[in-house]
């Protein structure tokens, strides 16, 4: 099999650049054609900064990475440094970047690649808002037909939220945007916090980590550090919940999760639950399926695959 074609479409995040540098390792699976930032985590500069940070730490600045939308469709950013730390790549010291952004717009590179590619090849990753998957929609509908599938993180069902009592924070960010894109009718695969929250940093995970022994093991294991402080006060689990990677796993393992195609909507009204997913997982509904919303998670063979590909970079 050729690799997969990917854009991935990011607000880095530890948990982004964690998924990004699973991507970047796997090249036998993935391709990666670019990586286009949105603002989420934090203000669009740092991510489009971030995302060139961790292309450095993997050894790969011929990546191209362009910076998108600064803020949501029709309302004000809201971001989580409360989670990630004012950088948004808080925990590790890693250089500044050196590598330029390339001087196109995010969107207009969605919009074109998908328009230079041959149908059905390109898939697309977003672990961020979905603005800049929902701008390129709006902008050029005839992309809709051409994407390969969507494999996203965002949404929750039976762990509600986490930015609101309701609401996914990638969801809640943009809800218009993911209205668009989970109406689009292009295939989709969504990672909810109900599979992400499965993917658990315990100790002995993070110390595996660490004991790669290389920058990219460091690097990987301090962020994952950084980034528990959160879940654990919060939720009182064992470490950071992985949520991004579990999209590049994906790709590359697809049997290490397990979940069902039914319909997920997102409220774009009510601010009581603005952003919450809400999946008919019991069928209840004639609403028609549009997505496989995942549910269950291999969790000892998801850390196995990416403590074995870091090792690679
Ligand atoms: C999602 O929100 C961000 O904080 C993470 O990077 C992840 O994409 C989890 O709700
Ligand atoms: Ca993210």
């Amino acid at each position: 099999m050729p690799p997969r074609r990917i854009i991935i479409d990011t607000d880095p995040g530890q948990d982004d650049a964690v998924a990004i540098l699973l991507a970047l390792a796997s090249p036998e699976e993935i391709e990666v054609l670019g990586i286009t930032a949105v603002a989420g985590n934090v203000p669009l500069p740092l991510t489009a900064r971030n995302a060139r940070v961790v292309c450095e730490l993997a050894g790969r600045r011929d990546i191209p990475v362009l910076a998108g939308c600064e803020r949501p469709l029709g309302r004000a950013l809201v971001t989580a440094e409360h989670v990630h730390g004012r950088t948004g790549l808080d925990g590790p010291v890693l250089p500044e970047p050196t590598m330029p952004l390339q001087d196109a717009h995010a969107v207009d590179f969605i919009v074109e690649t998908l328009r230079a590619e041959a149908p059905g090849t390109v898939t697309l990753c977003p672990l961020g808002p979905l603005t800049n998957i929902a701008t390129a929609f709006r902008q050029a509908p005839d992309i809709v037909d051409r994407v390969a599938g969507i494999v996203l993180m965002g949404g929750a069902y039976f762990e509600v939220g986490n930015i609101t009592p309701a609401a996914e924070f990638n969801i809640y960010v943009d809800p218009e945007a993911a209205d668009i894109v989970l109406r689009s009718g292009a295939p989709l695969t969504v990672m909810p916090l109900d599979v992400t929250h499965k993917a658990l940093v315990t100790r002995p995970r993070n110390e595996a980590f660490r004991a790669i022994g290389t920058p990219v093991g460091r690097a990987v294991a301090e962020m994952t550090d950084f980034f528990e402080r959160f879940d654990k006060a919060k939720y009182g689990s064992e470490g950071a919940p992985l949520h991004d990677p579990c999209v590049t796993a994906y790709l590359i393992r697809p049997e290490l999760f397990s979940g069902r195609f039914v319909n997920v909507e997102v409220e774009t009204v009510s601010e009581l639950t603005m952003g919450m997913t809400v999946a008919d997982w019991w069928g209840v509904t004639d609403r028609a399926p549009n997505a496989t919303f995942m549910g269950g998670l291999d969790a000892p063979g998801f850390f196995a695959l990416l403590t074995e590909r870091l090792a690679r970079l």
